[in-house]
């Protein structure tokens, strides 16, 4: 796939995908010089079998990890999604923009009714002003774990990137595998109440690799050259799990963070969050090593509850020279070489890792970081309990429910969509106006947990004027431990511009803010037992979600929505629903 900016890609994962707008003329232009692209996702049942257990899953296209879409800025896409499974389905194209294009956004109940089963929909965007990697996922319980797949942008025809052309492209996408079905996990641990199952494997594009029982042929194998240079496009794909990642004996430059450009930094291991994705450089060696070179990826994890703590690995193989090529089948006996990743709680490493994210921040890729605040938020993000329906016991903290908040409100999904409600002028009954903008009781939110855990439930919006510029400070709670939360917001990039730990101090801490190259992304960790600050401009009329993207803190309630009403310019309101819009 080096070859992909090219007109046609080569190479094995993208060829297929791509077929489609290879062997066709690309139909007109779009409006600011880009093409239109079409995909058709079938959402289809397929066998796959890891670690020696076989299971009907939800793919696309039959395809574990999903096929990617590829395209470049500018491109606008028309994908075709298919349900031919059981499950209601809708996706999400996560990190794209949006622009006023809100209704292919995805979320289920946010933006859409979900896909039913025989129906389709088609998704139709325009991707504007961004380039990098991004992903899609199903956006609909926990359908994601299987589907998923890499969103590719790449440079205009005539930009290049802001670092040398790489020799090579390749998605590295990280998953979470479980032996049984991961719709009967969510759907039991919501009925006991007590926490989800946990995952059996990570896996490496789609492979867990040796480390695990019955697996040694199920590895990713990454085959170099020496002296090269490769693009390893990295997403994480793990329902319920950051990462640490690393590849033996070889330093990795980072280079862009959710589709926006870094300034390069090189470390040995990196960390990344459910929802994220990071472009890195991997140089390889000048000369041929004579070894084999693990790449590992495990945990971290912050909170109480069980977590899987096992290592998928997948290697980086050199291709032996010419004459020494006779040898090719000797790989099994060069040396091995291993990472060594940090221990499972190192929020020290986390720290020193997302303090060194800058943005790129040039005159080319400007960081356009809001300097003045409109409005000022303050969530508290974190676990809680409900009290147990009926008489029974529930398997929560002292037989209650797990549940998880925003400012103290549990987020209930409605049954009907949000976007549409608002466009349509029918949202009573279905959401209230009234999200709080502060926390309603005050407590050492670090400190010592209040007694009374138990949370409120509803669905409330904040409701933004157009192009209000947005800083919200998220701040952890110790309620049943505290943990490290990767929340996500759609339809904005937003910059990280403070964080820290303990509570968030109002007179000391916003002198230290970052409003000169703070890092641009779509999903951010709010550190464990600390807190983190954003800013946004709200300049994307639509209801966008906002969530943790640990899937079962999002299950439990850990998301809100925000509600950005239209300008006054004709370009500035959301444009009108599509026909085949799913209904509910
Ligand atoms: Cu990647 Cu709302 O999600």
């Amino acid at each position: 796939m080096g070859a992909f900016l090219q007109s046609c890609p080569l190479g094995g994962f993208f060829l297929v995908a791509f077929f489609a707008s290879c062997f066709f003329p690309e139909p007109g232009l779009v409006a600011g010089g880009g093409v239109t692209r079409h995909y058709k996702f079938n959402v289809v049942l397929q066998n796959v079998t890891r670690l020696c257990h076989t299971k009907s899953i939800v793919t696309v296209n039959g395809k574990f990890p999903g096929p990617p879409i590829i395209a470049r800025e500018g491109d606008q896409l028309l994908i075709e999604v298919v349900n031919r499974v059981p499950n209601n389905i809708s996706i999400h194209w996560h990190g794209v923009r949006q622009l006023r294009s809100g209704w292919a956004d995805g979320p289920a109940y946010v933006t859409q009714c979900p896909i039913q089963t025989g129906q389709s929909y088609v998704y139709n965007y325009t991707i504007v002003g961004q380039r990098g990697t991004l992903w899609w996922h199903a956006h609909i319980s926990w359908l994601r774990s299987t589907l998923h797949g890499p969103l590719i942008i790449l440079p205009k025809h005539n930009a290049s990137y802001p670092f040398a052309k790489p020799h090579k492209e390749i998605p590295i996408i990280f998953g979470e595998w479980f032996n049984s079905d991961t719709e009967a996990v969510i759907s039991q641990a919501l009925q006991t109440g007590g926490g989800p199952n946990v995952s059996d494997a990570y896996t490496i594009n789609g492979l867990p690799g040796p480390l695990y029982n019955c697996s040694a042929k199920d590895t990713y194998r990454l085959k170099v050259k020496p002296g090269k240079t490769y693009l390893l496009r990295l997403i994480n794909a793990a329902l319920n799990d950051e990462l640490f990642f690393s590849i033996a004996n070889h330093t990795l430059t980072l280079v862009e963070a959710d589709a926006v450009y870094l300034k390069p930094f090189e470390t040995e291991t990196l960390l990344i969050a459910p929802g994220q994705t990071t472009n890195v450089l991997l140089k390889t060696k000048p000369q041929y090593p004579k070894a084999t070179f693990l790449m590992t990826a495990r945990p971290y994890a912050t909170g109480l509850g069980t977590f899987d703590n096992t290592t998928v690995a997948g290697t980086l193989e050199y291709e032996p020279p010419l004459n020494e090529s006779h040898q090719s089948s000797s790989i099994k006996q060069l040396p091995l070489f291993k990472p060594t990743l940090p221990p499972l709680n190192d929020t020290a490493f986390a720290t020193n890792f997302t303090n060194k994210l800058r943005s790129l921040a040039n005159p080319q890729f400007p960081a356009n970081v809001p300097q003045k605040v409109d409005q000022r938020f303050f969530f508290t993000v974190g676990l809680g309990t409900n009290p147990c329906r009926g008489n029974q016991t529930c398997q929560g903290p002292n037989g209650t429910m797990f549940t998880a908040a925003v400012n103290n409100v549990s987020f209930t999904m409605p049954t009907t969509a949000l976007l549409q409600a608002h466009y349509t002028g029918q949202s009573n009954g279905v959401y209230s106006p009234e999200f709080p903008s502060y926390p309603k009781s005050i407590f050492n939110f670090t400190g010592t947990p209040p007694n009374n855990t138990n949370v409120g439930n509803g669905t409330k919006l904040v409701v933004l004027p157009f192009n209000t510029s947005v800083e919200l400070i998220m701040q952890d709670t110790s309620i049943l431990g505290a943990e490290s939360h990767p929340l996500h917001l759609h339809g904005f990039n937003f910059f990280v511009v403070g964080q820290g730990f303990g509570n968030f101090d109002p007179n000391k801490d916003p002198a230290k803010f970052n409003l000169v190259d703070p890092v641009e992304r779509n999903t951010v960790g709010v550190p464990a037992g600390g807190w983190v600050a954003i800013r946004f401009l709200a300049d994307n009329p639509g209801v966008w979600f906002m969530h943790c993207h640990l899937e079962v803190h999002t299950s439990w309630g850990l998301k809100m929505a925000w509600l950005v009403l239209d300008g006054k310019l004709p370009n500035q309101k959301l444009l009108p629903p599509p026909a085949d819009l799913p209904k509910c």
